[in-house]
């Protein structure tokens, strides 16, 4: 009676983890992922995988049909922000036009409930802090359009068609799952908490800090660091909502509502392993927000989700388990 889930990008970071909470849940699963950026590895032997572009809208309809799909998680797509500014069209093809497709599809063959990967990224600059899903949507890069115009999409097709949706905006995810069976293993990753794992283990030699001049207590750049196993979790409560209420969508924050500095994070590295790693002050990467805290109210308040690793050491130390098992570069 549950429906199967079909997971795109489920070979990728937090895909792979929202993968890992479906199957332990009991829910029927099927990923879906180019392995453009995935690893086939990440994905469960005994989860079912295609391997296909979301934008192939036949492969879609065709998975959706011999598998049954009545729920669609969809993580795929591209979320490099400097790659998104040389290169737009890249991410109006993989993140706006393969929604598209995929959202056809998904009307096509009856999907009734459909949860996005939106992000922070739809706010631009915010103007006040913590930012509530009301604030206005003002991306400053293509990235944050192409998941933006995603989400207007969606908007548009519940009100036409049987099908509602949750749009969840993340906020900085980290981390990796618990038990040690997924993590981050992009390479080239240009995320914070990624890059001070990888030097903490010995794979770069120091982190630079983008930034010292902000408008923030230590003048380096704020953001709410939520862990990637409490966003799968939040995925699951998504999922269970939209069944519940069909009637209903949501857009809503991920994050804890708390925000940590540049130098915060780094100093939490240096407490969990005991070893400091080398800084280089840098001048401010183009488009950087002073600060992006979430307003989490409104996601606590609809689905009942309560974070049960919101702690700064704690996401570093499973970003630094994770990085240690992936072995040398
Ligand atoms: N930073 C450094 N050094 C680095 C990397 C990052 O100082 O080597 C700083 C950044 O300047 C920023 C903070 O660390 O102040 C976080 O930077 P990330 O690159 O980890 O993350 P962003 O906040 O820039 O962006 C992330 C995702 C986007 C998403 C956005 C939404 O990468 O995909 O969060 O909040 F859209």
């Amino acid at each position: 009676d549950r429906p199967t889930v079909m997971v795109t990008g489920g070979a990728g970071y937090i895909g792979s983890h929202a993968v890992l909470a479906l199957r332990d849940a009991g829910w029927p699963v099927v990923v879906v992922d180019t392995l453009v950026t995935g690893f086939r590895a990440a994905v469960p032997d005994d989860v079912p995988f295609i391997q296909a572009d979301v934008g192939d809208m036949t492969a879609m309809g065709d998975a959706i049909a011999a598998h049954g799909v009545g729920a669609i998680m969809h993580f795929a797509g591209s979320v490099v922000v400097p790659e998104s500014v040389t290169d737009p069209l890249k991410y109006y093809r993989n993140n706006t036009a393969a929604s598209r497709a995929l959202i056809e599809a998904a009307v096509i063959g009856g999907v009734r409930h459909f949860i996005f990967s939106s992000t922070a990224a739809t706010y631009g600059i915010p103007e006040t802090n913590p930012v509530a899903e009301g604030a206005p949507q003002r991306p400053i890069n293509p990235y944050g359009m192409s998941k933006l115009m995603t989400e207007a999409m969606l908007a548009d097709v519940a009100a036409a068609h049987p099908l509602n949706y949750c749009a969840l905006r993340y906020f900085n995810v980290a981390g990796a799952d618990p038990q040690g069976r997924a993590g981050q293993s992009t390479a080239g990753a240009t995320h914070l908490i990624k890059i001070a794992a990888e030097a903490a283990t010995g794979k770069r030699d120091s982190v630079a800090v983008f930034g010292t001049d902000f408008a923030t207590p230590d003048g380096t750049g704020v953001r709410d660091y939520i862990h990637v196993t409490d966003l799968a979790a939040a995925h699951l409560l998504a999922l269970e909502a939209l069944i519940a209420d069909p009637a209903t969508s949501h857009r809503l924050n991920c994050g804890y509502g708390r925000g940590f500095s540049v130098l915060e994070v780094l100093d939490a590295v240096d407490r969990v392993t005991n070893m400091p790693i080398m800084r280089r002050l840098e001048g401010r990467r183009a488009g950087d927000p002073d600060a992006l805290v979430a307003d989490s109210a409104e996601i606590r308040r609809r689905f009942g989700w309560r974070p049960q690793l919101d702690d700064l050491d704690t996401i570093v130390t499973h970003a630094l388990a994770w990085e240690r098992r992936l072995g040398p570069r």
